[in-house]
């Protein structure tokens, strides 16, 4: 079985978010399942001052036509990891940052168009080309429409998984005809229009043979106007067939607090006692107060996707405010987003200098001292596709508290006292008081009954979540699709 992964962010190479981490370590994992799996992204200008200086790793170049425009596309390759390619364009990737561009139609359009061609350069052809989000989804249009006339692409197929619903690639109509040479029938709402654009989401969804999401609850929920940003009915009425939901794993050799090299101390799920020295530890490094404080920490971009503006609205009511600060807790924040955000949080480090820290950057080092040392995990996400951080975080044994939706609610299980079952804690209302109120309820546990709050503690660390079994739904449904 052959398979080209296409990712517009793959770990350790880019990362903006969440994809990089799955792009990273999904196709890693399903190399080492016995499947001829090559990888391809962009060649982003940061690539190549962190990754490869000398030329070494130079494969081959071609011209690329985008309709009247000419041009010249290398492919560099590395397989330290999976083996990988990245399309280079002086044109189009050697810039600052990855995507919010003016041109960014164009930029994928040219990396999309660019991995079909490669493929003959390389002589790859793989069974299936699994695109991930809008900055792929020209690929399954080009090769359902255009390539198939070609022999060499006849047979191959695509599944196009997504990661954010919201994030669609909505660009101008004149603007996509060009680039992707299509006819005036494209921009009807059958095809690809959306909202009086044209959408790259729309191209993969239509045109794959199979979509995936990464977790079953959220393949649900885009069926839902409250969760489908507009293509709900397309995706309910004509698409549903061809939905289907895989959580997310996470890695388990790099996510290991018994052998991670940047916590303090290591342990296991038999020895979470020792967790306490991360704490004390973390406390002393980042100038908070030396104590037996409940910590809790959130790892996340700091948007309203994650809850922030629930996280503002909660802390402007005075009511919970007076009664979050009466409890014994601390607060450390670790993501860089919106400013509105990140200034409210700065005023409450002032504020509370010694129960709260706050760090607005991006940093993995810091990211594994906190899921080591934080008693309770945050992320009362307004929507999750699958969410990575409460599987980290469950990992290292600090206890999610969560809001149920998407993968959160395939990951979590609210504790239950009288079975002793139960990962975390969940809410249901996307409301300040109920966010507040389960925090008091991990709270009461941590403080009150520390013989339960350790039982969620061993069994959050005791769920797996590797990508072991996932990798090997994605490979039955590649072969299923094949058929
Ligand atoms: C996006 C989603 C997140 C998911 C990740 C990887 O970042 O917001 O929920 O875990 O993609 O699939």
């Amino acid at each position: 079985l052959k398979c080209l992964f296409v990712a517009s962010e793959v770990a350790p190479y880019a990362k903006t978010g969440g994809l990089a981490d799955v792009a990273g370590a999904l196709p890693k994992q399903l190399k080492e399942n016995g499947i001829d799996v090559r990888v391809a992204m962009p060649y982003y200008k940061q690539i190549e001052n962190k990754f490869f200086e000398h030329e070494s790793h130079f494969v081959t170049s071609f011209d690329m036509w985008l309709n009247w425009r000419k041009e010249g596309v290398g492919i560099y390759y590395d397989d330290t990891i999976v083996p990988t390619y990245f399309i280079r364009s002086e044109h189009y990737f050697h810039r600052d940052g990855f995507y919010g561009e003016y041109d960014d139609y164009e930029r994928f359009a040219f990396f999309c168009k660019s991995v079909l061609e490669m493929l003959k350069h390389i002589d790859f052809k793989p069974d299936i080309i699994h695109c991930n989000d809008w900055q792929t989804g020209p690929i399954c249009l080009l090769l359902n429409q255009k390539y198939r006339l070609d022999p060499f692409y006849e047979k191959i197929k695509s599944v196009f998984t997504i990661h954010n619903m919201k994030f669609q690639g909505i660009f101008g109509k004149e603007q996509v005809l060009d680039v992707l040479e299509l006819d005036e029938g494209y921009t009807s709402s059958e095809a690809i229009e959306f909202n009086g654009g044209m959408s790259f989401m729309k191209a993969g969804l239509l045109y794959c043979d199979q979509i995936s999401t990464v977790s079953p609850t959220y393949a649900e929920e885009i069926k839902t106007w409250e969760y489908g940003c507009g293509l709900n009915e397309l995706l309910e009425k004509k698409l549903y067939h061809k939905v289907c939901g895989i959580l997310n794993g996470i890695d388990y050799e790099r996510y290991n607090p018994q052998t991670d090299p940047y916590i303090y101390e290591r342990y296991d799920a038999e020895h979470i006692e020792r967790r306490k020295l991360n704490k004390r530890a973390f406390q002393r490094e980042y100038g908070l107060e030396q104590s037996d404080a409940m910590m809790i920490g959130i790892i996340s971009r700091i948007t309203d996707q994650k809850g922030f503006d629930l996280m503002k609205q909660t802390l402007e009511n005075k009511w919970i405010m007076d009664k979050i600060m009466d409890m014994d807790i601390q607060f450390v924040l670790l993501g860089t987003g919106e400013y509105e955000y990140e200034q409210m949080f700065k005023y409450f480090e002032e504020k509370y200098d010694k129960r709260v820290s706050i760090n607005l950057k991006f940093d993995e080092e810091l990211a594994q001292k906190i899921y080591a040392s934080s008693d309770v995990f945050l992320m009362p996400s307004a929507f999750e596709p699958c969410g990575l951080g409460q599987m980290m975080a469950m990992r290292y044994g600090s206890v999610p508290v969560v809001r149920q939706t998407g993968g959160l609610k395939d990951t979590v299980l609210h504790y239950n006292e009288e079975t002793k079952e139960g990962t975390g804690f969940e809410f249901v209302d996307y409301c300040g008081y109920w966010l507040f109120k389960k925090i008091e309820e991990a709270y009461y546990y941590y403080k009150e009954k520390p013989s339960h709050f350790k039982q969620i503690q061993v069994n959050a660390m005791n769920t797996c979540f590797s990508w072991q079994h996932s990798a090997e739904v994605y490979e039955e449904m590649y072969r299923r699709i094949m058929e």
